[in-house]
Parts: structure tokens; C-alpha cells; sequence
């Protein structure tokens, strides 16, 4: 088996795309909004929905790719780099369920739910920010950047020194050899 199949090439690309978009729409838009701005109750609604959904999404995934025939490992020759090559896919589910839970604690443990969708509130609650779930979406957020570094820099690697077209086993197409 050579190409992963079509249904999680669609989710690997779309839950790809949504993680850098929730990324950039936390880290860079709402982390920079001050905690009165009403905009920033509307952009945490969408945030919110948008980050529930990469949890579904990557169940969905999980459960496939669980049940589904995939590629062996990709190999570089290098046994240490093949097994941080294995850790470096478990530790996105690991950290992208992080992400969705602390984020789902922090909405939860400052009662944001009432406040984004039921507009009980025109700004957050302050305590939001002194949050222990809360500290732990941002610092999650940092080491989950700090993966998908390592996962391009892993994926050139194999394309352009190795060229073993491992791309090509996340794209679409026959799926045997
Ligand atoms: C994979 C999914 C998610 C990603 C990548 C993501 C990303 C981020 C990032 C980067 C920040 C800013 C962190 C910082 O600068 O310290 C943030 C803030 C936040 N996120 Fe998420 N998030 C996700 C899911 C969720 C979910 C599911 C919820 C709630 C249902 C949520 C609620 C929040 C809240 C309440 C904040 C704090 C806003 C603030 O204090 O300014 N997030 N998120």
C-alpha cells in the first residue's frame, strides 16, 4: 500500500489547513485584542466553534486511520530519525487534542459560553486570563508550532535530499504500487 487512503489525505490537508488558521487567529488576532473589546467576544465565538471542529475532525481521523490499511513508516536510513519521525505523529494527535481540551476548559472554567453565544456579556470575564488551562492553550500552542517545524523541515527532507516522493503517499491516486 502506497498512497494513505483518499478520505484521510482530505483530513490530514483540511485539519492542516484549520490548525494554521486557528493558530493565527489566536495567537496573532485575539491574543492582541484587549480583554474589553466586544470584537473580541465575536472573533472568540468563532474560534471556539472553528476549534470543536478540528476535535471532531481529528477523531474522525483517528478512527479511520485505525481502521484503514495505510503506508509502513517512511524510512531515512537513520533508526533514531525513523522512531522521532513515529513520535512526531503521535505527539500531533497528543497535542492537538491539548489544545481542543484546555481550550474547551478555559471557555467552560470562565463560563465563555453564555458570554459568546448567548450575549449575556459584551466582554470577557477578566479571570479568563489567570486561568491554569488558559497559560496551557498558549504554552501548547507553542510547542505545537514548534512540530509543525519539525514535520516541514521532515517532509523536505525526504522530498528534496532523500527523494523518496513521500508526498506523494499524502496525495491522491492509485494506492497500490
Ligand atoms: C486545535 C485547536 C485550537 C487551536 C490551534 C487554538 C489556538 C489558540 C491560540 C494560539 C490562542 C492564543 C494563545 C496565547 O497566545 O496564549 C488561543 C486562545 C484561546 N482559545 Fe484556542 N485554539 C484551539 C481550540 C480552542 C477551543 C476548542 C476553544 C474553546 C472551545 C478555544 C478557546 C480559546 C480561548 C478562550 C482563548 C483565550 C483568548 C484570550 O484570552 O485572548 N480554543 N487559541
Amino acid at each position: 500500500m502506497q498512497r494513505y487512503h483518499p478520505f484521510l489525505v482530505v483530513l490530514h490537508w483540511l485539519i492542516a489547513l484549520m490548525i494554521l488558521v486557528a493558530l493565527a487567529a489566536g495567537g496573532v488576532v485575539l491574543a492582541n485584542m484587549p480583554p474589553d473589546s466586544p470584537d473580541k467576544v465575536k472573533g472568540l465565538g468563532g474560534h471556539m466553534v472553528f476549534g470543536m471542529a478540528i476535535g471532531v475532525l481529528l477523531i474522525l481521523r483517528l478512527v479511520t486511520r485505525t481502521r484503514s490499511t495505510h503506508p509502513p513508516h517512511a524510512t531515512t536510513g537513520t533508526p533514531l530519525l525513523d522512531r522521532l519521525g513515529r513520535w512526531t505523529h503521535w505527539g500531533f494527535y497528543v497535542l492537538i487534542a491539548g489544545m481542543v481540551a484546555t481550550g474547551l476548559a478555559s471557555a467552560l472554567g470562565a463560563g465563555l459560553f453564555p458570554i459568546v453565544y448567548g450575549g449575556t456579556a459584551e466582554t470577557l470575564p477578566p479571570e479568563l486570563s489567570d486561568l491554569r488551562q488558559r497559560a496551557a492553550h498558549g504554552v501548547i500552542a507553542s510547542l505545537l508550532v514548534a512540530l509543525i517545524a519539525l514535520h516541514v523541515v521532515a517532509a523536505v527532507y525526504h522530498q528534496f535530499i532523500l527523494k523518496d516522493g513521500l508526498l506523494r503517499r499524502m496525495w491522491f491516486g492509485r494506492r497500490s504500487a
